[in-house]
């Protein structure tokens, strides 16, 4: 039986040993996935024992995705351009690392919401790990034009620079400053942690919109709540969530679970 497990900290409530535990019975899959908890200074010894125990391959959460990347021996270029990893696969001594987040993220609004990219207005909300791990993804699926929002000007206006050159427009605002209505909201900030609302205008949002939370819990975000009295259609983060595990579980195992049974299980 192939060992993989999910390494954070804390993570005692992560839900991804029940995803990979369906996928793997929905694909007749031999395998074990359980939840790793490492030490804050001990991640790159934990992902050694790891290795040394046999393990295939691992999920990375928070707070160690960055440094996943700076520990991984070879990046694919979509793990390079998002600055992070959450998805190692050990293989031939070699520590590869992908990022699976942005990929997820981008079949959750294809395929579960049905709402192409393709030539679509997207306005992304944050400019932290969380941003800049979809922008590659949404980028290859070729949308009108991106525009980062931040609180922070500065650090949208460096994303915006960073993942400019793939001739599609990329430009960088305060929240104040976004201009006209969007086809695709994604609010990557932190923000819903702390029940906050990034002050966007209103106006952002029309009935045709599609306004998704990357957090999720219990009832909506507050920034979801704001989307749908302006009439927008709302996602939170539980899809991308699903979607992101059966990307990696596709990376390890060569066949991509559907995702459309478990989802609905999770959905209260
Ligand atoms: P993550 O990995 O989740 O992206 P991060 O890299 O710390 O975490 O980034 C957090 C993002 O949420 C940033 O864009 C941050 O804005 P700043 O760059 O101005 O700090 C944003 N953010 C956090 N709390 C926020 C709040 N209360 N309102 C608006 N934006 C917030």
């Amino acid at each position: 039986t192939d060992k993989y497990c999910v390494i954070g900290h804390p993570i005692a409530h992560s839900k991804s040993p029940g995803i990979h535990a369906a996928f793997a019975h929905a694909t007749g899959q031999d395998l074990n996935y359980e939840r790793c908890l490492a030490p804050l200074d001990g991640f790159a010894a934990t992902v050694q024992r790891l290795v040394h125990e046999g393990y295939k391959g691992a999920n990375v959460t928070v707070p160690f995705k960055i440094e996943a990347a700076q520990l991984a021996t070879r990046l694919n270029e979509r793990a390079r351009a998002a600055g992070a990893v959450n998805t190692l696969v050990f293989a031939d001594g070699e520590i590869v690392g992908d990022n699976t987040d942005g990929p997820g993220l981008v079949a959750d609004i294809t395929r579960n919401a049905g709402v192409p990219l393709k030539d679509k207005r997207v306005l992304l909300l944050g400019a932290g790990g969380a941003a800049r791990g979809v922008l590659l993804p949404f980028l290859q699926e070729g949308p009108r034009e991106i525009v980062i929002a931040n609180r922070t000007l500065a650090t949208a206006q460096a994303l915006a620079r960073d993942f400019g050159a793939y001739g599609i427009p990329v430009s960088a605002t305060g929240f104040a400053g976004i201009t006209g209505s969007f086809d695709i909201v994604v609010n990557a900030t932190s923000a819903s942690l702390s029940s906050d609302l990034p002050p966007i205008p209103a106006s952002v949002f029309c009935p045709s919109t599609l306004a998704l939370d990357m957090m999720y819990g219990n009832k909506p975000t507050v920034f979801m709540e704001f989307a749908a009295s302006q009439g927008a259609a709302t996602r939170d983060g539980l899809g991308m969530l699903v979607e992101q595990a059966a990307e990696a579980f596709a990376l390890w195992r060569g066949v991509r679970p559907d995702t459309a049974d478990v989802l609905n299980q999770m959905r209260p």
